[in-house]
């Protein structure tokens, strides 16, 4: 395979995958390393050009992060951005000062010709620093200013050395994406000869330096993240991997019956796949209980007392696979790559399964990427494209105290809901949709009889990050189905409720 390779230098931003998934959409293999990365390591690294990124430190500091100023002689193509942008303003000897009428936030910049803005106008991008290049080193000419005249972009063309102020990896910044494109295919020379088998390939390959003859053990949701993971390390590794599938008797309908599919001894791959049905126990331990918090708590402890059960039976295990996604990084605050202990408990997994070592294969891409691996791994749309699921499952999804024949009418209502959803070529409009069993039981007339039945509650939503959303509009005729049939089919339902609220004030889930 040819390789094209870009470097990213980070500074110590918190931002740094977003930038190599920029990369990565090229179709352009790329790398971050931190600021600390030596000239021979850069040199034997080969890259086609170098990314230099960083957070909101100011190279003013006199303990600022900086890199040799040898990296500038090497003849690479360098773009900065922001952080990085100062960097090698102040290491050739340009100015970097703070400015107290900095701009931040959404800034209207006009550019200037460069071969870094081809098919780029004026532009709004987003700019989130206080320090600006003022003066630019000998030899740079200014490709971009704001409208109250900050220089925002500055190049030596010559020199193949490009700085801006702005974030293109930011939705905020108009053209970001081209902006990279023009770095890596006019500036670097790339051709775009990456693909996501690659990376599959090079996961799978250091999966197996690492674990050798290891045994390796995975708690299989069925989720996506968990699944593609699971297909990865069986294709690395085969029969070293067992899955630990626990069915706790809240899942959707069917949701067993298709994760063993994939999965299971009559599956597609070479893995040793545990199925534990421990939904008795689960409905066991939930009985009488009506709190919402308290609920979820059984439910987690109960998984894990589960999992810590089947991992001793398997006895001791060196590698945890945990199924951890870029978002998850950010979204747990720890910014950089996590450094996590082994023993460490981590998303709610047991401490006390004795292990060595944590492979988290997907913990550097982006959930539509890890999407692209499943696809590409060949496993089953319907896997790959899931909606998200909560940990405790249906628990969460009926009101008050958790019974089989609740269980049973909201997997019932749920089946019908998605099914008409689909059918209505809705399911890629909305981000989460799913019935809900409401605590209201009220009066109502099937068959002809006077009934005493449950009210079930139809969520959808749109959004992006699940940290607000939008109530969805689902058409009147679509809803109209969905009521008729539920009502019709599933037994102990009389009402169909809509929830039109969006979050906040309400949540997603109902508990
Ligand atoms: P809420 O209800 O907090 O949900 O608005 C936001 C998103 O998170 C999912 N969710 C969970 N996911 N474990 C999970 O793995 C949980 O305990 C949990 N609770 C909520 C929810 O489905 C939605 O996508």
């Amino acid at each position: 395979m040819k390789q094209e390779r870009i470097l990213i230098i980070d500074f110590g931003g918190q931002n740094n995958q977003s930038v190599a998934r920029k990369v990565r959409d090229c179709s352009v293999y790329c790398e971050v390393h931190p600021f600390t990365i030596s000239i021979e390591d850069i040199k034997s690294f080969n890259p086609k050009g170098i990314i230099l990124i960083g957070g909101n430190d100011s190279v003013c500091d006199v303990d600022a992060s900086l890199c040799s100023e040898e990296l500038f002689k090497l003849g690479y193509p360098i773009l900065g951005i922001s952080y990085g942008s100062h960097v090698i303003s102040k290491l050739l000897c340009g100015k970097v000062e703070k400015l107290s009428d900095s701009k931040n936030g959404k800034v209207k910049v006009s550019l200037l010709n460069s071969k870094l803005f081809e098919g780029i106008d004026c532009n709004f991008v987003w700019m989130n620093h206080d320090d600006y290049v003022v003066e630019v080193p000998n030899g740079f000419k200014v490709t971009g200013k704001t409208e109250n005249g900050i220089i925002s972009c500055f190049e030596n063309e010559e020199k193949n050395i490009y700085g801006i102020q702005f974030y293109p990896e930011n939705s905020n910044t108009d053209n970001g994406d081209k902006l990279i494109y023009n770095f890596v295919y006019n500036i670097c020379g790339c051709h775009g000869y990456w693909k996501m088998s690659d990376f599959i390939e090079s996961t799978i390959v250091e999966i197996r330096e690492k674990v050798k003859d290891g045994k390796v053990l995975l708690a299989l949701s069925g989720g996506v993240d968990s699944s593609v993971s699971a297909v990865l390390l069986s294709k690395a590794i085969g029969k070293q991997l067992t899955c630990v599938f626990v069915d706790h008797g809240l899942l959707r309908k069917y949701e067993a019956e298709e994760v063993s599919k994939v999965f299971g001894k009559d599956g597609d791959y070479d893995l040793n796949f545990i199925k534990v049905d421990a939904q008795q126990r689960f409905y066991g331990k939930l009985k009488g209980v009506t709190d919402p918090e308290r609920k979820r708590k059984i439910i987690g402890e109960e998984f894990i007392r589960v999992f810590e059960e089947e991992a001793k039976k398997i006895g001791k295990v060196d590698f945890l696979v945990q199924g951890t996604i870029y978002p998850d990084i950010i979204e747990s605050g720890i910014g950089k790559q996590a450094v996590i202990k082994s023993h460490h408990n981590v998303g709610g997994l047991p401490s006390v399964v004795d292990f060595k070592e944590i492979i988290e294969p997907l913990k550097l891409l982006f959930k539509d990427e890890v999407r692209k691996v499943g696809l590409e791994l060949g496993l089953p749309e319907y896997l790959v494209f899931r909606q998200p699921f909560p940990g405790p499952g249906l628990g969460v999804r009926i009101i008050g105290e958790i019974t089989e024949e609740k269980v049973k009418i909201v997997q019932d209502a749920d089946y019908i809901y998605r099914n008409e959803i689909e059918k209505a070529g809705l399911n890629k409009v909305f981000s989460q949709y799913f019935a809900a069993i409401t605590n209201l039981q009220s009066v109502g007339i099937k068959n002809n009889k006077r009934s005493y039945d449950y009210a079930i509650a139809l969520r959808a939503v749109i959004t992006s990050d699940f940290m607000s959303a939008e109530w969805g509009r689902i058409p009147y005729d679509v809803l109209d189905v969905i009521s008729r049939r539920i009502v019709s089919e599933v037994d102990g339902v009389n009402r169909v409720l809509y929830d039109c609220t969006s979050k906040p004030p309400a949540t997603i889930e109902f508990e």
